[in-house]
């Protein structure tokens, strides 16, 4: 198959990014111009960072030729000789695995050189990451590659033609690219059949937090959120109940029980007020403190915030601090407003969408769970005693109040 066809059967497959933004895949490469006087590349995101989310690293592990094969395929799609394969620091012990494939890939002759005499040469290298969820946002993974400081560039240009050292480049998740050779495979028809309208194929689920049977589950696109918690992971762990789902990795707006019988796909997650992102699907039990779940979400932004730009570099240090000294009983009424409206002000407005996905969960918390918080007040101590309180407490409430 040629470029051409490729882009289509790709197109057809209504293939969504499974990084997190769910643009369309075949869209993006047809983005990359056919004629370019500096290299093309083709990069696979594998920095796998947003918590709640394990996928990409199962398919490192049980099926890394799907990834090549992806890589490959991409890269005759869009005319480039040189791949990457960049994965997260923490994810040091894929590296033997990924490097064995790569090397049983040359010596079997698929890459390389002159490929099969097809007159094609494409190399691709696997490189490991420092350890950032920063360098999981595509353009800070270009700079981190290129061996920089892992900060976001400024877009437009878009990487499809300023990406790495300077060339056009596709960038896509691992288990996008891993899809990839499924498609062309089955045809893009048939894969789109398997979701819903526009959301094409299955998708890794990783289902975690209170459930009986957590995993990584591959389900069609669009399968029922409810059902996946109910029937897939087999319900509530310990008898308890169910009292809220973050569906989509830890920075999306958190849903509630009454409102999870809903198809999980990009649409209509979207429709739900929320997103399906990452694929990370948290259901968190009525034991469980919801502000000490704010507050260990915010606490893993603000320590992953690059520090480039204000509104994230100190916003989501103002969300930490009021939420530790709220959580440790030192909360004023005022505060949750503030941490709302602080949130609501970071939102849009910081140089990449980490400032987004910051902003976003803590606004879901306080609006959804505004008793809990209110439950906290007046020096009263966590209701959830067993989740909740830690040595730390007595220091912790006598933080300063963020004033507006
Ligand atoms: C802070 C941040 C972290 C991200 N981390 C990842 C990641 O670990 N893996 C990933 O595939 N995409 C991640 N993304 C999304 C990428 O920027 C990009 O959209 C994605 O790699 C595109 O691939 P896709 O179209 O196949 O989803 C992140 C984005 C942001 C803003
Ligand atoms: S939003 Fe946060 S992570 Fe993104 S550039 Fe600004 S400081 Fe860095």
């Amino acid at each position: 198959m040629g470029p051409d066809a490729i882009i289509n059967e790709v197109k057809n497959s209504n293939l969504r990014g499974r990084g997190g933004a769910g643009f369309s895949t075949g869209m993006k490469w047809s983005f990359v111009p056919k004629q370019s006087a500096k290299p093309k590349y083709v990069l696979c995101n594998g920095d796998e960072s947003e918590p709640g989310t394990c996928k990409d690293r199962l398919i490192f592990e049980h099926d890394p030729h799907s990834v090549i094969e992806g890589v490959m395929i991409a890269a005759i799609a869009v005319g480039s000789n040189t791949g990457y394969i960049y994965i997260r620091g923490e994810y040091r012990y894929l590296s033997v695995i990924m490097q064995k494939a790569i090397a049983d890939a040359y010596a079997k002759g698929f890459l390389g050189k002159n490929i099969f005499g097809s007159g094609v040469d494409f190399d691709v290298y696997w490189h490991g990451g420092a350890g950032a969820y920063e360098v999981g946002e595509e353009s800070a993974l270009m700079e981190s590659l290129e061996g920089k400081r892992g900060v976001p560039r400024i877009r437009p240009p878009f990487p499809a033609v300023v990406g790495l050292w300077g060339g056009p480049t596709v960038i896509n998740n691992a288990e996008t690219l891993a899809s990839v050779p499924h498609i062309l495979l089955m045809g893009g028809q048939k894969y789109a059949e398997i979701g819903t309208p526009k959301n094409g194929g299955t998708r890794l689920f990783c289902l975690s937090g209170n459930v009986e049977k957590p995993g990584v589950y591959e389900l069609p696109m669009g399968y029922n959120l409810k059902k996946m918690i109910y029937d897939v992971a087999g319900g509530i762990s310990k008898g308890r109940n169910l009292k809220a789902v973050v569906p989509g990795g830890s920075s999306v707006p958190v849903l509630l029980p009454n409102e999870i019988d809903v198809a999980a796909d990009f649409d209509s997650m979207m429709k739900a007020g929320t997103m399906l992102g990452s694929g990370g699907v948290i259901a968190i039990d009525d034991h469980t403190c919801m502000v000490k779940f704010a507050l260990r979400t915010i606490k893993f932004y603000q320590h992953e915030s690059c520090g480039w730009c204000i509104p994230c570099r100190e916003g989501t240090d103002w969300l930490k601090k009021t939420l530790t000294r709220f959580h440790a009983g030192g909360g004023i009424k005022k505060d949750i407003d503030n941490m709302y409206y602080l949130a609501e002000n970071m939102l849009g407005r910081t140089f990449c969408p980490l400032g987004d996905a910051a902003a976003m969960p803590v606004m879901g918390f306080v609006k959804k769970f505004r008793e809990e918080f209110e439950a906290h007040l007046e020096g009263r101590p966590c209701p959830y005693e067993d989740h909740g309180a830690d040595g730390e407490i007595p220091v912790l409430a006598q933080l300063p109040v963020l004033t507006r």
